[in-house]
């Protein structure tokens, strides 16, 4: 990978459940907590598999990115209910999103771009708002703020946040 190798961003398909497997782990592992069982048992536990399972179904959309070919990252959203869903969830007409880039990608604004090509995603498919939940700590939130992301809740560990679009 060259410094100057473009940066391309695609949607994600019905197909790329396993893409989306790899942020929920990823992005559940961001501070690498040391009591996680491994991915392919961690993946299949409610709270997670949540987030993959039966990926494509209606609502489901989401980007992959590339740079010089190689993949760097994925975001996805999904649409869950008042009696199915995860921390970030706010009503039933807001997906949540998860998130994560490829290490070696990190710090080259490929999860920028990510943000921004999902809210213009979901602006022209007329939805309303976007959340996330986010582990305070965590520097992502710097990331979900430059790109218009505010705080609707915020528990002391972990913060909900909304882009309204
Ligand atoms: C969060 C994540 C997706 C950011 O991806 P990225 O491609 O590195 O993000 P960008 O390069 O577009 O960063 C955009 C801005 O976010 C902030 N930011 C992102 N990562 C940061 C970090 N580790 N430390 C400080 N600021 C950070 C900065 O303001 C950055 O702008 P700058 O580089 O010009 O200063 C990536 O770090 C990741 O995959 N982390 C592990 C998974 C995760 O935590 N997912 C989110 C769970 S809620």
């Amino acid at each position: 990978m060259g410094a100057n190798d473009p940066l391309t961003i695609e949607p994600l398909g019905h197909g790329d459940a396993d893409i989306v497997k790899w942020v929920v782990s990823i992005a559940v592992a961001w501070n690498d907590p040391p009591d996680l069982p491994p991915f392919e048992v961690a993946l299949e536990h409610p709270k997670l598999a949540r987030f993959h399972r039966g990926w494509g179904r209606p609502g489901d959309f989401g980007m992959r990115a590339a740079i010089g070919g190689a993949f760097a990252g994925a975001v996805f959203a999904r649409l869950f209910t008042d009696t199915d869903h995860g921390s970030g969830y706010v009503d039933d007409s807001t997906p949540e999103l998860g998130i994560a880039v490829e290490e070696p990608f990190r710090r080259r604004g490929v999860g920028r771009r990510l943000m921004e090509a999902l809210a213009d995603e979901a602006r022209r498919r007329g939805i309303g708002r976007l959340s996330l939940s986010v582990n305070n700590p965590n520097p992502a939130r710097r990331l979900y703020e430059s790109v218009g992301y505010t705080v609707l809740e915020d528990d002391g560990a972990s913060s909900i946040m909304v882009l309204r679009l």
